[in-house]
This record gives C-alpha cells, structure tokens and sequence, in this order.
C-alpha cells in the first residue's frame, strides 16, 4: 500500500478526482476489513478535497449509524425519514443540496455546513447499504462534478462487500 497519496496541485476538481480514484482503488485492494477502508477513503477525500466533513453512514436495522468519517463529530443516527442522508436512503438518488437551510428536515450536525451531497452504494441485492456524505462549508460548492467523481468512489465500495 502507498504510504501517501499524490495530489495535483490544481484547482479543478476534475483533475483531483482523475488523480484520486485509482489511488483509492490501489489503497482498498487487498484489504477485506471495510472499516479500515472506509476509514481510508474518508481520509483520502478529506486530503484530496479539505471537505468541511465527509463519512459514511451504515445502514444498522431500521437507522443509519454513523461510520468512519473526517470532520467534526456529528451525529451519530439517523432515521431514515430524516435528513438529507434519509432522504438518499429512501430514494436511492445522489442527493445535491445547494443550501441546507432550503432543504426541509436537513439535520444540522454542525452550524458551519452550508451545502452537501450525499450519495447511496448499493448491495448485491440491490439495497441501500450504506451512504457516503460530504459538507460544505460553502454555499452551492457541489456540483455534477462531484457526482461523477464520488459516483467512482462509491463503485469501488460497492466492490468492497
Ligand atoms: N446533514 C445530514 C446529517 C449528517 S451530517 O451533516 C454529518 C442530513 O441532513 O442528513
């Protein structure tokens, strides 16, 4: 496993994401325990990007618990009506939220987050098994880009289980 990752030193997204996907892949391959590689991958995002908070959420019976994560604590379950993670759960759609005030039950783990996007991965069966989250702490910072570039990192844990 490389000890560190390579970041392009540019401001396109794009390029960060071209970069820091097969990086993501090399940095999971061979590793069986998920937590180790979610705890990575949160990592890796946090590096590559400096996300205000980025983690992931595991579906445990009926909630969504609280995984590894990067970023300030928050909170630790979610029902699946609630919040913009819920809302991703129930519909199994990459959700892109401009401005969480506008979002009706955003759940507000931290004052400081002003946008996010929040993304499902998908079991052999078909279900939500987990969600990967990302804030902001800008308005309106995410936008297909984004999708695309974590849509490849949600693949790769998808790969994982
Ligand atoms: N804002 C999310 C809750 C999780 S935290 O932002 C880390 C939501 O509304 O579901």
């Amino acid at each position: 496993m490389a000890e560190s990752l390579f970041i392009p030193s540019t401001t396109s997204r794009q390029e960060i994401y071209d970069s820091l996907v097969p990086q993501i892949k090399a940095l999971t391959d061979g590793e069986s325990d998920l937590t180790a590689n979610l705890a990575n991958i949160s990592a890796a995002l946090k590096e590559a990007f400096g996300f205000f908070w980025v983690g992931f959420y595991l579906k445990k019976e009926n909630q969504l618990v609280l995984g590894p994560f990067q970023g300030p604590i928050a909170c630790t379950r979610i029902n699946f009506n609630k919040g913009v993670c819920g809302h991703c759960y129930m519909t199994k759609e990459v959700v892109i939220v401009p401005d969480v005030e506008a979002f009706p039950g955003h759940i507000a783990c931290s004052s400081a987050s002003k946008s996010e996007i929040v993304l499902p991965a998908f079991d052999k069966n078909g279900e939500v098994f987990l969600i990967l989250d990302v804030d902001s702490d800008q308005l309106n910072d995410f936008s297909k880009v984004d999708a695309e570039g974590l849509m490849k990192v949600i693949r790769i844990v998808e790969g994982l289980v």
